[in-house]
């Protein structure tokens, strides 16, 4: 940023999606075969896909859809969530992990942070409970769990149904269970910036029968077919259907995942040990009871003492100067998102609890969440999976990155 050859060209150096020969056969032999899409529901890849899915996370049931947007629709959905029902969501993550409420007629309710690994706050969730309030979407978020086994005591409790979202999270495991497991439901994606991709892609998880019956159908336009045709209720479905083609390529997508899990939990290691000799840059902790770390994105606290000062994301931007990308403001508390603009006018449920509209100036100005907002402007840093599969030599342009612009900051400022 003032002058001066940067620290590298641009790490990562590594591509992602990463694919090979097993994609291009896998995808050659789904077009041979003739079944295309995801009808009759489940198509076998498909099928066989979500069984070896729910397995590797311990769940008994697997379904896949078009996407992990879709797949927390079809869980509230198969939830029997009637309108203007409560779903208690973090204010820190992506927009779908509230969308799905609102998209399904209920209301979602934002609640703060832990500071301690940014996810969803199990105090501030029980804080949040009314009578109204029936389920609760956690976000297993960037490379840490939320606290699972708080947040499932004070479910058990109220009474609320649990939809993981493990967007982030495929193949972790708390207490050596799969993430995805220890909810009612869990929900993954498989679009292509996750750990496992077809580009586009989705599935539920859940070790209840009758709820899987339930997302079966709700994915298949409502239709009763296959190991699903015993359903008795009808319910209002959609055509959330995956190829066989995504299927496919999952398949070989999840054959490559324990190895790749391996490497970016080596690749944590070997960077949190460079930047703990520069500080500035903690990472979060990781909370024992994660027995296999997933890192979608590895999240780090930023100090500004640590760089003279200097703000965030002046930081971030001599870091890319240096050619290493990492993101601040990856996700920001929904609400403050122009992309959370649900009004009451299309969504009447809301009017109640938000007036005009989750966006409503009136709303904002009552609606806080100090960790996460902390956290969305002044602290997070978040460094892609991508960069976790890089070589340790690539790694340590990373360390040397953050290092030059620590020696460097009282000039930035
Ligand atoms: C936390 C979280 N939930 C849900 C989703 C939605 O997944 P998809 O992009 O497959 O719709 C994402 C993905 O971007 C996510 O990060």
């Amino acid at each position: 940023m003032l002058g001066g050859a940067p620290v590298c060209e641009r790490v990562p150096a590594a591509r992602w999606p990463e694919a090979g020969e097993a994609e291009r056969r896998a995808l050659l032999g789904a077009l041979e075969e003739g079944q295309w899409g995801g009808y009759p529901s489940p198509g076998p890849r498909a099928a066989a896909f979500a069984e070896r899915f729910a397995a590797f996370q311990d769940a008994r049931h697997g379904i896949c859809a078009t996407n992990g947007s879709v797949t927390l629709e079809v869980a509230l959905t198969a939830l029997g969530l009637e309108a203007g029902d409560e779903v208690i969501v973090p204010a820190y993550t992506w927009i779908a992990t509230a969308a799905c409420a609102v998209r399904t007629n209920a209301v979602p309710v934002f609640v703060d942070s832990e500071p301690r690994s940014f996810c969803i706050d199990p105090d501030a969730v029980e804080a949040a409970i009314t009578p109204r309030t029936r389920a609760l979407v956690p976000v297993h978020l960037g490379a840490s769990v939320a606290d699972l086994d708080r947040l499932l005591e004070i479910a058990r409790r109220h009474d609320l149904r649990v939809v993981e979202d493990c967007a982030h999270m495929h193949g972790a495991r708390w207490r050596e269970r799969g993430v995805g497991s220890w909810g009612d439901l869990g929900s993954f994606s498989f679009q292509t910036s996750k750990l496992v991709t077809a580009g586009e892609g989705g599935a539920i998880l859940t070790s209840d029968d009758a709820l899987a019956a339930r997302c079966h159908s709700v994915v298949n336009c409502g239709r009763h077919e296959g190991d699903y045709a015993h359903l008795e209720e009808w319910l209002f479905g959609t055509n959330a259907r995956i190829t066989e083609f995504q299927a496919a390529v999952l398949e070989t997508q999840l054959d490559r995942l324990p190895e790749r899990t391996e490497r970016r939990a080596a690749a944590i290691a070997h960077l949190s040990q460079g930047l703990s000799q520069v500080g500035g840059l903690e990472p979060l902790p990781l909370d024992e009871r994660v027995t296999t770390r997933a890192a979608y994105e590895w999240v780090l606290r930023y100090d500004a003492e640590g760089f003279a000062g200097i703000p965030r994301d002046r930081f971030l931007q001599a870091l890319a100067a240096e050619g290493v990308q990492a993101d601040g403001p990856f996700y920001v508390p929904l609400p403050d998102h122009p992309l959370m603009n649900a009004r009451s006018t299309q969504w009447p449920m809301l009017r109640e609890r938000y007036g005009d509209g989750i966006r409503a100036p009136e709303t904002l100005r009552r609606l806080e969440f100090p960790v996460a907002r902390r956290a969305a402007y002044e602290e997070a840093v978040w460094l892609h999976h991508a960069t976790l599969l890089a070589s340790p030599k690539e790694l340590d342009r990373v360390v040397e990155a953050v290092a030059k612009v620590s020696r460097h900051a009282d000039a930035l400022r």
